[in-house]
């Protein structure tokens, strides 16, 4: 059995997960034992004498549970540097997107490249989210937006999860634009997601979630519900971007359905919001993006949280609208422009961010029981992480009890 002691940890901080929302339990002065990628025992200073395979001195560290980021789109082939420069002379992202470019521009760069070279890049870029802490994924397709295009995204996802120690949870994003070949036949794009592509996802395991962009100019509340009602007979689990541009009624449509999550919101309406509320739909809430696009009214998280909302933070990694890979940051933004308080931070990095995955049982605190996903950061306190910004305080990061990153190597 393969052992591991964390000793000498300083300050660990973790969701109470029977508590409420932003509850937070922490620890000064104690030890962790893992064993078999497990956590086994919170050790409390002067306790007793541990000895483990492989010891780990945490004297001035601070140990979060890893970050769970719940919104990626992390297969992709080209990046898109010069929209971003556009975009700094001017132009918009939606102009952008209107006139090809965008999502439409990263599909056509998708569907050059083989699968073999797709993966190998994105298994490249996948390293970095241990080093900013990150032990989970939940990984979109969404650039192919063919049949046989979305099972090369999808199949590189399922690979990457089976030979990488990070974790990624597939989400089918066939609907994340309209391809160039049926913009002038949408409904037969349409057709082709819900009478092909959905069946043969679910038929091949390929994804747990299916998502959809339910926005002005990209798909329509009923196209949503369409395809999410049929991604559901499927048993795929609804997920929604929903009311970023616009309020379009996307978070409605998430009550509706039942969806696991509604994202983005900067646009949302209070009617919305009670409705996510009363069906227990998780907001998540991407600041990176609206940051990183230049707008300004960030999501009403406060509201959110005022109407009983669990709120969930994540990158929305992807090369057009947020390119970073770093948690961290989202702590900075999510402070800043969320409102949201380090214990608020914590839960919706870790344990909502699980629970808009439905990981909640295995991953996204520190307990005795849970599988032992950990990130040592070098900072004295939470209210640190989000105050010292834009750089990276993980010092190791421990996955599945495995240390798959640390900065002295
Ligand atoms: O979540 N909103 C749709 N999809 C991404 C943008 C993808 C892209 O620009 O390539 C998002 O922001
Ligand atoms: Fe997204």
């Amino acid at each position: 059995m393969a052992s591991l002691y964390l000793k000498n940890i300083s300050k660990l901080y973790t969701p109470d997960t029977s508590a409420p929302f932003g509850t937070v339990k922490e620890f000064n002065k104690l030890g962790l034992l893992i064993e078999d990628g497990t956590i086994v025992k919170i050790i409390e200073e002067g306790g007793e004498t541990i000895s483990a395979d492989q010891e780990i001195d945490c004297s001035g560290k601070t140990v979060l549970p890893g970050f769970v980021d719940s919104h990626t789109h992390p297969v992709f082939w080209k990046t898109r540097e010069d929209e971003f420069i556009m975009r700094v002379q001017g132009k918009s992202y939606e102009e952008i997107a209107e006139a090809g470019g965008g999502i439409r521009n990263s599909v056509r760069r998708f569907r050059e490249a083989s699968k073999d070279e797709i993966k190998e890049i994105t298994r490249k870029r996948l390293q970095t989210f241990f080093e900013y802490g990150t032990t989970t994924i939940e990984a979109k397709s969404g650039y192919g937006l063919s049949t046989e295009d979305e099972i090369k995204s999808l199949e590189i996802i399922r690979e990457l999860d089976e030979e990488l120690d990070l974790d990624l949870v597939a989400t089918f994003l066939g609907a994340h634009e309209i391809p160039d070949e049926y913009q002038n036949n949408r409904k037969e794009y349409i057709r082709l997601l819900i009478e092909e592509m959905i069946p043969l996802v679910a038929k091949n395991n390929l994804a747990k979630f299916c998502d959809v962009f339910c926005e002005k100019g990209v798909f329509t509340v009923d196209e949503s519900r369409e395809i999410l009602q049929a991604g559901k007979k499927h048993n795929l689990i609804p997920k929604l971007h929903a009311d970023e541009l616009f309020a379009f009624g996307g978070a409605e449509l998430g009550a509706e359905v039942k969806a696991i999550s509604a994202d983005h919101l900067l646009k949302i309406s209070d009617d919305g919001i009670r409705k996510m509320a009363a069906a227990n739909v998780i907001p998540v809430l991407l600041p990176g993006t609206t940051f990183f696009l230049g707008k300004e009214g960030y999501a009403p998280a406060r509201k959110m949280r005022d109407a009983g909302c669990e709120i969930a933070v994540a990158t929305d990694f992807n090369p057009g609208s947020s390119t970073t890979q770093n948690m961290q940051l989202m702590w900075t933004i999510g402070a800043l422009k969320l409102k949201l308080l380090p214990n608020e931070l914590l839960w919706a990095t870790t344990i909502t961010g699980a629970k808009a995955i439905q990981l909640e049982e295995k991953i996204g605190s520190i307990e005795v029981g849970k599988q032992a996903d950990l990130a040592v950061l070098d900072i004295p306190n939470l209210n640190y992480l989000a105050y010292h910004y834009g750089i990276n305080h993980v010092d190791r990061t421990i996955k599945n009890g495995k240390i798959v990153y640390s900065r002295d190597c």
